[in-house]
């Protein structure tokens, strides 16, 4: 069968969109390209605020006229799959098989038990977590690999449904990890991410390698030129993970370290674990480690009870750190979560003026950061050609920046030496050197 994934949401259901192409190949299904023609779709689904439900059921509505005109096969996995179990049924009479994101591994076996009239559902957190098994094929992404080292969180931040969704933390095996890194570099991977909710507290209270010790074996195996890993919580960012940013070569110099709010108050409202002088402190420790690391974050405005003052501490920490980039939100209240609960609902009239103040300035500062790499040689992995001029190359440096370039299709998969030449608000432009990097 002809199959589409529509997808949502994280780096993680990127990745788990990638595993299911995988099995459905495997079962001798075609990946389609455009929906109308397809014999089934599935919608890889995100529920962490309102708006990505609301993309997914306005999807869904225009998915029901294709069931109805062409019989369309159709599937939802993931995490709204799993918020609303077998209720999805009631609310979307129409689909076929709804799984989990602890169950995308049964998807080849739903689909072709919708070929034949029967409707499939698998939910909750299977222990065993075939799913994070799945090694996907790479077809996507060249020399860049994802590996899934856990699923699951335990830290019940107030406002976040992930734990309800995904279930507790459990970590893969090392030595699993480890072989299918060593695979991956043979297929010719040169830049690994490593995936999970918190990596930073993989395997927390198990026997196994820590995770700066993970780290260190990745570092170790040939081929491998670039480790990055998302999303780490800094809570969890210990002085040993913070000495890898000085001691592994192949650990770039970034790290997304979402701060959330710079209120001591609403931080610990949210269940972080931490306070705006602590989080301030493990960024000085790893700015000293690893000088010119580059810094991303998430953040989230609006918070119930969220004063005047304490978006103003959210600013100043902003401006302390001075970020590449920061993903920012408006507060979106969530189904199990406490937060829900709380009182002191933000306006959305000055929820929206909050976040565009604060994104606004971040942006000047992005832009300030793009501009000081101007005069600067970096290592570009190449990861493609333009789409608006075939000898335009583009790439990201190791801190996560993307650089346009003119050069040569051939080197496209290769690490180049580019001398920036100027920094614009979301990019870089570079001159490739004459020698090609390592
Ligand atoms: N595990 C990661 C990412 C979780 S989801 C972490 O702990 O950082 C990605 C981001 O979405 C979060 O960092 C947070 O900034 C935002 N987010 C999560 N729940 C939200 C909610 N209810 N409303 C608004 N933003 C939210
Ligand atoms: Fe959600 Fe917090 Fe877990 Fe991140 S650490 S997934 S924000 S509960
Ligand atoms: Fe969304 Fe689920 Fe990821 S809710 S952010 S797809 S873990």
């Amino acid at each position: 069968m002809k199959f589409i994934i529509e997808n949502f949401g994280c780096q993680m259901n990127d990745h788990d969109m990638d595993k299911m192409g995988s099995v459905l190949i495997d079962h001798g299904h075609v990946a389609g390209k455009d929906v109308d023609e397809a014999d089934a779709v599935i919608v890889n689904t995100c529920c962490i605020r309102e708006k990505a439900e609301q993309k997914f059921y306005s999807l869904m509505g225009r998915l029901q006229h294709l069931r109805r005109k062409k019989g369309t096969i159709l599937g939802v996995t993931g995490c709204i799959a799993e918020q609303e179990k077998e209720n999805i049924f009631e609310r979307l009479p129409f689909i076929d098989f709804a799984l989990g994101p602890s169950n995308i591994h049964r998807v080849a076996e739903a689909l072709e038990n919708a070929a034949g009239g029967g409707r499939t559902s698998a939910f909750g957190d299977n222990t065993c977590s075939p799913s994070l098994l799945i090694r996907p094929h790479n077809t996507r992404r060249g020399i860049k690999g994802y590996v899934t080292i856990m699923k699951g969180c335990n830290n019940f931040c107030s406002y976040c449904v992930v734990p309800y969704v995904r279930g507790r933390e459990e970590s893969r095996r090392s030595e699993d990890v480890l072989a299918e890194v060593r695979e991956m570099a043979g297929r010719g991977i040169v830049e690994v991410t490593l995936l999970g909710q918190n990596v930073n507290s993989y395997n927390n209270g198990n026997e196994d390698l820590s995770f700066p010790e993970l780290l260190s074996g990745i570092d170790a195996i040939p081929g491998i030129s670039r480790l990055r890993f998302v999303t780490s919580h800094p809570k969890d960012i210990s002085p040993e993970l913070i000495a890898c940013f000085g001691t592994l070569g192949t650990l770039c110099e970034s790290i997304h370290l979402p701060f959330q709010s710079g209120s001591d108050r609403i931080l610990s409202l949210m269940n972080r674990g931490y306070t705006s002088s602590g989080y301030l402190h493990k960024v000085e420790a790893l700015k000293e480690q690893c000088p010119g690391i580059a810094f991303t974050a998430d953040c989230i405005v609006g918070f119930p009870g969220e004063q005047d003052s304490d978006f103003e501490a959210t600013m100043r920490l902003m401006e302390t750190v001075r970020f590449d980039g920061v993903f920012s939100f408006i507060y979106s209240a969530r189904r199990f979560t406490t937060a829900a609960n709380l009182p002191g609902r933000v306006p959305p009239a000055i929820a929206h003026e909050r976040l565009s103040r604060f994104q606004k300035r971040q942006r000047a500062i992005t832009l300030d950061s793009n501009r000081a790499m101007e005069g600067s040689r970096v290592e570009v992995l190449v990861e493609g050609q333009s789409k608006n001029s075939p000898d335009e190359l583009s790439g990201r440096t190791r801190s996560g920046k993307i650089v346009n370039f003119r050069g040569n299709p051939g080197l496209v998969y290769k690490l180049v030496e580019v001398d920036i030449i100027k920094g614009y608000a979301n990019s870089l432009r570079g001159e490739l050197r004459d020698t090609p990097g390592r």
